[in-house]
């Protein structure tokens, strides 16, 4: 079967990447993709924002069975809902069910509705009332712009004179456009994060292996947030007890949520999760993939995506057997000099010899006069897998520095985190 995936970056690229694996996948394309993407897959220049550009591109290209929308923007929009409406079949949450990412006050009603744990919260519409909750509010304090805001939609605030700055900057000055129309504002929580991807067909829900994000620039968790400097499988606190609690507090749950508002979700949910000293609570949750944590879940995966997202589609996950390796995996993002702020693209990227089993993911990367060059802010993931996160961190770093472009930076801690913590 030939399989179109859309999208450009890290993520991407193991999705790519895990599906040239399948016995089932014949050509894969990649819309737009980026210069590693296309060593692995034919490259469309189709904005994937214009639907009727795709269902068009799909209408010529008569051999491409099959279609796996990744990033955000085109699931909300309603990609996979065209896609379905012109007779293409497509790996990917309907518009109506994408709002569980797209609309962060649609899922803090829907958690609070149904009972799903999550932090405290209130949503505005109107910047002054917001000034005036915040006015008497115990701090620190979370605020959030209700849309899709590159992961950069969150601000949290020690004091109100930052909060105060904050609504400013969100329903205000529309840091985040539109995005920030309305506000959620959160109880801040302490504990240690986890991202919990799964597969559902709105029936089933299918757990993938954990993982954690460094959402910071810097180490130690210091600087600004980013889209994710690095990521690690799986996360050590997370044991049996855990998991039961997640699957019958949190993901069970939330299917059948999703299923009683007359929104199935059939895709990839995304459970941000954090644990805190009331148990496992809900930081946010996503309609997709993970940036950069499926470059550590899918290298993971012993059984073939593509089987997956054929059954997520029949709605006959419960038919499939879905294994993980038992051992570990690190991504670690080599950024360009300035990100998340202002950066320069078009450096020339230099790759020594990797050793065996080291995978370089391509997120914001292109080919200029024959030569591969920065094209993004997040830059490349260098992938290995080891019997234990140690490991698997060694031979990461090790291989990094084999790698070369002016102002690359990288987090020296990435897997560190979070090792001493009880796994429960
Ligand atoms: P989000 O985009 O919702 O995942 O938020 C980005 C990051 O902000 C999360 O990964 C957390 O580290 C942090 N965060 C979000 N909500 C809270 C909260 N209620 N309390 C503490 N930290 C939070
Ligand atoms: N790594 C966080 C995200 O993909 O939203």
């Amino acid at each position: 079967m030939n399989v179109l995936v859309i999208g450009n970056g890290g993520r991407e690229h193991a999705v790519i990447k895990a599906l040239k694996k399948s016995p089932k996948v014949n050509k894969l394309y990649a819309m737009k993709g980026n210069a590693g993407i296309g060593a692995d897959a034919e490259l469309v220049n189709v904005d994937y924002m214009d639907a009727k550009a795709v269902c068009d591109w799909l209408d010529t290209h008569t051999d491409v069975e099959y279609t796996v929308v990744t990033p955000d923007d085109p699931l909300a929009m309603g990609l996979v809902d065209e896609l379905e409406k012109r007779g293409h079949r497509a790996f990917g949450p309907r518009k109506n069910a994408a709002i569980i990412e797209a609309s962060k006050a649609f899922s803090k009603n829907l958690m609070k509705k149904y009972g799903i744990p999550t932090a405290a919260y209130e949503i505005f519409d109107d910047a002054q009332k917001a000034l005036d909750y915040i006015a008497t509010a115990p701090v620190p304090l979370v605020l959030k712009a209700d849309g899709l805001a590159l992961g950069k939609g969150v601000l949290i605030c020690k004091t109100r004179e930052e909060a105060v700055q904050g609504v400013q900057e969100i329903m205000l000055d529309q840091k985040f456009g539109s995005a920030g129309n309305t506000l959620v504002v959160e109880e801040f929580l302490e504990g240690p994060e986890v991202s919990v991807l799964s597969f559902t067909d709105g029936k089933t829900i299918v757990p993938m292996i954990t993982s954690c994000d460094h959402k910071r620039a810097l180490d130690n968790d210091q600087g600004l947030n980013t889209g994710g400097m690095g990521t690690f499988s799986p996360a050590p606190f997370f044991g049996e007890k855990t998991a039961k609690e997640v699957l019958e507090k949190i993901m069970l749950p939330t299917v059948a949520a999703m299923n009683a508002e007359g929104r199935p979700f059939k895709g990839v949910l995304y459970f941000g999760l954090m644990k805190t000293k009331d148990g496992m609570k809900v930081i946010e949750y996503n309609s997709r993939f993970g940036d950069p944590e499926t470059q550590v879940v899918l290298p993971m995966l012993k059984t073939d995506l593509m089987e997956i997202f054929q059954a997520v589609t029949d709605e006959r996950l419960s038919d499939v057997n879905v294994e993980w390796d038992t051992g570990a995996c690190v991504c670690l993002v080599l950024a360009s000099g300035g990100y998340p702020e202002k950066y320069e693209k078009g450096k020339e990227i230099t790759v020594g010899e990797l050793d065996e089993g080291v995978t370089l993911y391509h997120a914001g990367t292109a080919m200029k006069d024959g030569k591969l060059v920065t094209s993004g802010g997040r830059v490349l993931g260098v992938v290995a897998k080891g019997e234990t996160i140690e490991d698997a961190r060694q031979k990461v770093y090790e291989n990094a520095q084999k790698i070369h472009f002016e102002g690359m930076y990288y987090r020296s801690d990435i897997g560190i985190k979070y090792r001493n913590e009880k796994r429960e």
